[in-house]
């Protein structure tokens, strides 16, 4: 069985929302990255909400973008030293180099998220490109001249991902960036003040890199806005199982088949499969 949905949400994202609301408020995933020299690698994260969409959270007090867009793009945050930064960068169409990885925006590369649901035996699985975003890089909203050709690419794709409301506001990438570091408790913060993750202890740590530390708001932390990073994921084919009931599992796979062009990704085809 095949079917096509043509506009607003992706016809998989109100059930897979919903899904990931049974995982609590850190729902956990795994992400694979294709390293440069070709290697599949895999690690847990937390997915933090849909790009433009982000959750509510009582400990943060900065102030909010209005709900001017929303998304079909799970997020999750990361340090521009980890080795899926630059995973992402190397495997992306641009190639890009370990130095650009740890600089600022851009990426692009092939990945694979996919997330246990166990309460209800539900599997689902997001193939897509992720891309990365650093909160200096996207400061100047809107003016082309002002951007790094990584930012300028990364803007121009995600904005094709997200629909616009039909509510009005002055919606930053700046503000944007700053509340998923403001979504974060003050111990989390701090991890982007550690030394350099994956290298080795004997070469010790950097001027004001230590373990343990605490942070507080984006735009008052040198250290922890140099490391901090925002990773979107672009879904190109999402694949839901159902194994809640043995002789009856179920999957579906849905592909998106328009690339949107200036009217926003919205075509979905849905194939039902034999599990
Ligand atoms: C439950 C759990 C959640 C995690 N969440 C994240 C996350 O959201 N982002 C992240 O970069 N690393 C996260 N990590 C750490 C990664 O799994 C990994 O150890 C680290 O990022 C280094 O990975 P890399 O060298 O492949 O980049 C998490 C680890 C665990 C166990």
């Amino acid at each position: 069985m095949a079917s096509s949905s043509s506009s607003g949400a992706a016809p998989w994202k109100s059930t897979f929302d919903s899904h990931l609301k049974k995982l609590g408020s850190s729902p956990e995933f795994y992400l694979a990255t294709v390293s440069h020299e070709g290697s599949p690698r895999v690690r847990a994260c937390i997915h933090r909400g849909f790009w433009t969409a982000l959750p509510e959270n009582s400990h943060n007090k900065l102030p909010k973008n209005p709900p001017v867009f929303d998304s079909d793009c799970p997020t999750f945050t990361t340090d521009a030293r980890m080795s899926k930064v630059y995973d992402i960068f190397a495997s992306g169409k641009g190639k890009g180099t370990l130095e650009q990885s740890r600089a600022g925006t851009g990426g692009g590369g092939p990945v694979e998220a996919v997330y246990w649901v166990k309460d209800i035996s539900m599997q689902w699985r997001i193939k897509g490109q992720c891309w990365i975003i650093a909160a200096d890089d996207v400061e100047h909203e809107g003016d082309g001249d002002m951007q790094n050709s990584g930012t300028v690419t990364v803007k121009a794709v995600l904005q094709r991902y997200m629909r616009k409301t039909g509510e009005d506001g002055d919606w930053s990438w700046k503000r944007e960036v700053e509340n998923h570091f403001g979504n974060l408790s003050p111990m989390m913060k701090g991890t982007f003040k550690n030394p350099p993750p994956g290298q080795p202890l004997k070469d010790g740590a950097g001027p004001g890199e230590a373990l343990g530390q605490k942070a507080g708001e984006l735009q008052e932390e040198d250290l922890a806005r140099k490391n901090f990073r925002v990773a979107v994921l672009t879904p190109q084919e999402v694949e839901q199982v159902d194994l809640s009931d043995p002789a009856h599992n179920q999957r579906w796979r849905w592909t998106l088949t328009g690339d949107g062009k200036d009217e926003g990704i919205a075509e979905w085809e849905m194939v039902e499969t034999w599990p």
